[in-house]
């Protein structure tokens, strides 16, 4: 999945922008529109939506009781999805190394990336606040899982192209908020719901600054921008898939409905594709132009996919019911 930059920057000849000069160029509208993030974000307080009154000692030090599943109100699905949601948000040291890296930590963009991280930072806190406080899922296990997962660190695949790795992120906050936002519909308990939706909001935010952005790009540097958006659409993937067992959980999110091939397709590329109106961007040089089609030709295949995936989703859920009814 790795890209080769080198050829890339080589296709597109000599007046390709470089990542110095694009980051030089895009500096106002960062400034715009964080400040425009700045004007639109309400604080909120994590702690707010906790039930702590649900909350008692666990077993070991402090002598308390044990967990165990009964005691969970979440669904089974809410509990996988709830787990791959905490450790994607987990491994956030690791995805501000990355954009501190590539977008630097001066000025309007130095603002953003800090002021990105202190709220990416309450969605770990409040989730996991919640599954420890309503003994949601087991604390041992999910402690194991973040240090394995945070251990492995987080190494973006667009790490050699700032075009690519904003063309990620725009999708990528986009994937999270509905992930959130579904996992807090399927998770059985209104107070996760309730949470959940509040963390989206914040996701859904973070996607329209960088989607801005990605707009800025396509004006810029149309072709570069358009061969990045192309790559990112095609090799996607979530932060998340580092995280141990990550397939299995995977297959259960599809599924179950809470994120699977259609939704990644119509809820999540559609929307940010649409909204920068990719497909109609006229005026592209030969590099643009094929990645264009390369990404409308990709696009007609995944929503194909998508089909096939959701007439094998109902078989399987038919056989489950019908299996549940003969109990
Ligand atoms: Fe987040
Ligand atoms: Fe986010």
């Amino acid at each position: 999945m790795t890209i080769a930059p080198v050829q890339r920057t080589a296709s597109l000849g000599s007046s390709a922008w470089t990542d110095a000069r694009l980051i030089m160029a895009l500096e106002e509208v960062v400034e715009k529109e964080l400040n425009r993030h700045l004007k639109v974000a309400k604080d909120w307080m994590p702690h707010e939506f906790i039930p702590w009154s649900q909350g008692r000692d666990f077993d070991g030090v402090l002598g308390g009781e044990a967990w165990s599943v009964e005691q969970s109100k979440v669904t089974p699905l809410g509990r996988v999805s709830l787990v791959v949601n905490l450790l994607t948000e987990d491994n956030l040291p690791s995805y501000h190394h990355e954009i501190a890296t590539m977008f630097g930590r001066e000025g309007a963009w130095g603002t953003w990336v800090h002021r990105w991280t202190a709220e990416e930072g309450r969605h770990g806190i409040a989730i996991r606040d919640y599954l420890l406080a309503t003994r949601a899922v087991d604390p041992n296990e999910l402690e194991r899982a973040r240090m394995s997962h945070m251990s492995e660190g987080f190494e973006s695949d667009n790490s050699h192209s700032m075009l690519h790795s904003v063309a990620y992120v725009a999708f990528q906050e986009l994937a999270t908020r509905i992930s959130h936002r579904n996992t807090g519909h399927h998770a059985g308990d209104p107070l996760c719901d309730q949470l959940l939706a509040k963390i989206a909001n914040d996701e859904n935010l973070h996607m329209v600054f960088y989607r801005n952005l990605l707009k800025a790009a396509l004006e810029i540097a149309p072709d570069q921008a358009m061969r990045a958006i192309a790559d990112v659409v095609t090799d996607f993937r979530m932060p998340g898939h580092g995280i141990p067992g990550f397939e299995r959980a995977a297959a259960q999110i599809a599924i179950g409905g809470v994120y699977n091939l259609r939704i990644h397709h119509d809820d999540v590329l559609q929307p940010v594709l649409r909204h920068l109106k990719v497909m109609e961007v006229a005026d592209l040089g030969p590099t643009g132009q094929q990645a264009q089609d390369e990404l409308g030709a990709f696009l007609g295949g995944l929503d194909a996919q998508a089909r096939k995936f959701e007439e094998r989703q109902a078989a399987l859920l038919a056989r489950r019911a019908a299996r549940a009814g003969t109990k």
